[in-house]
C-alpha cells in the first residue's frame, strides 16, 4: 500500500446521492460453476432493471479478462486477485448508486467474503447479495456451451473449475437458484422480488 496518500471525501453525501438520483446502490454477486447460468441470468436481470429505468451494470468474468484483468490466469492466486479487484470495482458501482451485477465463478468462499466485507465496511454499508447459481456438475458438463469441459477432461485446460480446480459453494447465500429447475425468467423474478423486499428497488 502506498504511503502519503489522503482520502478526499465528496461534497455530496451517499444519502444525498441516492436521493438526487432516486436510486440506492447494491451489488448482486452471482457465483457458480462455468455454464451454471451466471452470465445468462445477469444479462437478463440487467435488461430488466434498465427497462425499469434503474442504473445497473454487469461485470462478467470472460469480458473483464479481455481488459482490466487481462494479466490474470486461473491459478488460485490469480483468481483471488481477480475477485479482489472485482470486489473493489463492484463497490465503486454500488457507491455510485448503481446496481452492480457480477458474474464470476468466484470459487473461493474467502474471496467472496472479502468482497462482502468491503461492502459492509462502506459508510453507509452497501447491500451485497450473493446469488448461488447452482447446477450439478453433470448438468453443466452436458451443457458445455464453449466446449471447455470437454477440453478440461481431455487435459487440454489445466485447473478447470469443477474438474481439476475446486469450487466452494456458498454456505449461506442470500439467494439460491437451481438452474436445472428454474428458467431464466424465473431466476430474474426471484432476484427482482428479493431487491424489492429489501427496499433496494421499488
Ligand atoms: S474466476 O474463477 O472467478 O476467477 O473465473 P472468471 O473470471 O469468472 O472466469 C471464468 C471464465 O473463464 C473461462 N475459463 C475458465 N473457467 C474456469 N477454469 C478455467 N481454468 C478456465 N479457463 C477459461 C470460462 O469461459 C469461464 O466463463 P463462465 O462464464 O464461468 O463459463
Amino acid at each position: 500500500m502506498a504511503t502519503n496518500i489522503t482520502f478526499h471525501p465528496g461534497a455530496v453525501t451517499p444519502a444525498e446521492r441516492a436521493e438526487l438520483l432516486g436510486q440506492k446502490g447494491a451489488t448482486v454477486w452471482f457465483t457458480g460453476l462455468s455454464a451454471s447460468g451466471k452470465s445468462t441470468i445477469a444479462t437478463a436481470l440487467e435488461q430488466a432493471l434498465l427497462h425499469r429505468r434503474l442504473h445497473s451494470f454487469r461485470l462478467d468474468g470472460d469480458n473483464i479478462r479481455f481488459g482490466l484483468n487481462k494479466d490474470l490466469g486461473f491459478d488460485p492466486k490469480s483468481r483471488e486477485e481477480n475477485i479482489r479487484r472485482i470486489g473493489e470495482v463492484s463497490l465503486l458501482f454500488a457507491s455510485s448508486s448503481s446496481i452492480a451485477l457480477t458474474a464470476f465463478i468466484s470459487p473461493y468462499v474467502a474471496d467472496r467474503e472479502l468482497a462482502r466485507a468491503l461492502h459492509a465496511k462502506h459508510d453507509p454499508p452497501l447491500p451485497f447479495i450473493e446469488v448461488f447459481v447452482d447446477a450439478p456438475l453433470s448438468v453443466v458438463e452436458s451443457r458445455d456451451p464453449k466446449g471447455l469441459y470437454k477440453k478440461a477432461r481431455a487435459g487440454e485446460i489445466k485447473e478447470f473449475t469443477g474438474i481439476s480446480a475446486p469450487y466452494e459453494a456458498p454456505p449461506k447465500p442470500e439467494i439460491h437458484i437451481k438452474t436445472d429447475e428454474v428458467d431464466v425468467t424465473g431466476a430474474v423474478e426471484i432476484v427482482i422480488k428479493y431487491l424489492e423486499a429489501q427496499g433496494i428497488i421499488k
